[in-house]
């Protein structure tokens, strides 16, 4: 399955997290949020799996047959012990087999005993004294996999930090619920990982605020969570990560995404003259602030073009019952902005089914 990935072009694999604990995986283990009425494409996903059922042994003969099959690519063993000695042990079996690193599983949400998986993401002192025996054991780059169910990553980052940790890997799965027959296992629900396109937006909040810690933004991050296409690549390259994961994208449509993933950054490369992909890494991060110091003196109103718009009146509508009563509507179906009313909000262009709202140029607010 590896072997093919990298045939397809992907630079390299944090494979299946490995452990030295019996693992009998559940049926149904998947459960998925479609849009309304696209029965198959998943707005987010959501898996009851813990960790690789296979022998360690075996797991690790895997990585060292593709490591020696693909030197160039990249191979990077996941790891999870339930106590020190099996943290080392399993690192050490992972450098003997000539991984290029390990990523150290804090955060898989679904374990079967607690004080695993996400239970060590949350706690700082657990994050360094687990990284730290990592890091004693091997002498390849250590990389700590980081929980989102957790207020700010920053503690943890920082006890990965100062374990000494080569990167950061954000974010695993969020704990979450769904109520449909796939998400229960012989009539009982149970509490497990939400990941795809959904989580996108709390992933890239979780890795801005590591880039931007003065003591994490020093480590190389590894960025994960509802990556689908090259722009949500790009996306997590300018907030600071050199490398990124694709795990449920590449679950839902195969490998062969890892072509729009290269070929749509090769042009945005190209229209934006940019040599190396390095130079773009954090580029965005200076374009943040706080929410106190956003501008807010000046405003932007929605421009609606008429050859776009289809009259559907769904501007019109949201913006009666869920903005400011900015919109007039009548018998001719042309909305028309009430500049007196009209906030800038633009609920208007975000449901528009056509497009065909735009913003204004932006003004100094009157008064
Ligand atoms: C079915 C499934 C199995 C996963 N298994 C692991 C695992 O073994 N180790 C791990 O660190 N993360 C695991 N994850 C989490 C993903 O690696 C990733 O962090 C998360 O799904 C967010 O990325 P995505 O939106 O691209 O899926 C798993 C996710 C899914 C959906």
């Amino acid at each position: 399955m590896v072997a093919r990935a990298f045939e397809a072009g992907w630079a390299g694999v944090f494979y299946k997290t490995i452990c030295l604990d019996d693992i009998r995986k559940v049926s149904p283990r998947f459960d998925a949020i479609h849009r309304e009425g696209d029965h198959g494409d998943f707005s987010a996903f959501r898996n009851m799996e813990q960790l690789s059922e296979n022998p360690a042994e075996v797991d690790f003969e895997i990585l060292s047959r593709l490591k020696r099959n693909y030197p160039s690519k990249i191979v990077v063993a996941s790891i999870m012990g339930s106590k020190e000695e099996d943290w080392i042990t399993l690192a050490k079996m992972a450098e003997k087999a000539g991984v290029d690193a390990i990523e150290l599983n804090f955060s898989c949400p679904q374990m079967r005993l607690t004080g695993l998986g996400s239970d060590i993401g949350q706690d700082s002192e657990l994050v360094t004294f687990y990284t730290v025996f990592a890091k004693r054991a091997v002498s390849i780059p250590v990389i700590p996999k980081m929980t989102p169910n957790i207020t700010s990553m920053n503690q943890p980052a920082m006890g990965a930090f100062f374990a000494g940790a080569d990167a950061i890997s954000a974010i695993n799965t969020i704990k979450s619920i769904t109520m449909s027959s796939h998400g229960e296992v012989n009539g009982k629900k149970t509490i497990s990982g939400l990941s795809g396109r959904a989580v996108k937006p709390i992933a890239l909040r979780h890795i801005f605020e590591m880039a931007r810690n003065p003591i994490t933004k020093t480590l190389q991050f590894s960025g994960i969570g509802g990556i689908e296409t090259w722009r949500d690549a790009l996306e997590f390259i300018q907030l600071g990560c050199r490398n990124v994961q694709v795990c449920t994208a590449v679950m839902q449509y195969g490998y062969r995404i890892i072509d729009d993933l290269t070929a749509g950054l090769q042009n945005y490369m190209a229209q934006h003259g940019i040599d190396n992909l390095a130079d773009i890494v954090g580029e965005e991060l200076m374009n943040f602030a706080l929410p106190a110091d956003l501008d807010r003196d000046s405003i932007v109103y929605p421009r609606i073009d008429r050859e776009l718009c289809i009259g559907c009146g769904r501007c019109h509508t949201s913006c009666m019952d869920g903005g400011h009563q900015a919109i007039a509507f009548g018998d001719d179906r042309q909305p028309q902005i009430l500049g007196n009313k009209c906030v800038g909000c633009h609920l208007c262009s975000l449901v528009c089914p056509t497009g065909a709202i735009f913003l204004a140029k932006r003004i100094k607010k009157k008064g």
